[in-house]
């Protein structure tokens, strides 16, 4: 069921595809959770947070799992004819990107969780907390455009 072909009509596997689902989903989920934070709910902001790191967590956990047991990317790019060369330096970019966006995400969530425990991160002090919120957000877009354009060049192309 795992490595079947998945649902999407593509050459990938089933849990390629319900990985794809999620990333295509955790805009959305960063939307809701930042509405709290406009509206000033920072208790369902922090919760909701604190989730969306978790199920991205195990997300990612799934793909690398089946990513190794699969053979690697190598296995795949073998029915694509994308051009080698252009695709590990794709890959590499999109791993430092994803790798710099994954730090800064968790640096943001333990400093956040840190200074509202202290009462120093509240309503209309969160100035440094917004910048790099704006910064992790585009992290996260380019990441998943990355993620978007590896798919299609391993299954669709
Ligand atoms: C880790 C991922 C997080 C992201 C991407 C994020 C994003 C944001 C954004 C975009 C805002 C601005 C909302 C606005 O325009 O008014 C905001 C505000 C805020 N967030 Fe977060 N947040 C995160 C985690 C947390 C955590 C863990 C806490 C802990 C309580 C927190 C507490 C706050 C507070 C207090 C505000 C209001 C700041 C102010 O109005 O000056 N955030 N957050």
């Amino acid at each position: 069921m795992f490595f079947d072909p998945g649902f999407m009509g593509t050459r990938a596997p089933m849990y390629l595809d319900i990985v794809g689902i999620f990333f295509g989903i955790l805009p959305f989920l960063m939307f809701f959770s930042i509405r709290y934070a406009i509206k000033g709910d920072i208790k369902k902001h922090l919760v909701s947070q604190a989730i969306i790191f978790v199920l991205t967590l195990v997300f990612v956990v799934i793909f690398e799992t089946g990513m190794r047991m699969a053979g690697g990317f190598s296995a795949y790019i073998e029915e694509s004819p994308v051009n080698y060369t252009f695709f590990i330096t794709f890959l590499i970019i999109h791993v430092l990107v994803a790798i710099a966006t994954f730090n800064l995400w968790s640096y943001q969530l333990i400093t956040s969780v840190k200074a509202y425990r202290k009462g120093e991160l509240k309503v209309g002090t969160g100035q440094r907390h917004k910048k790099i919120a704006r910064i992790l957000i585009a992290g996260i877009f380019v990441t998943i455009a990355q993620g978007v354009g590896i798919y299609y060049f391993l299954f669709i192309m």
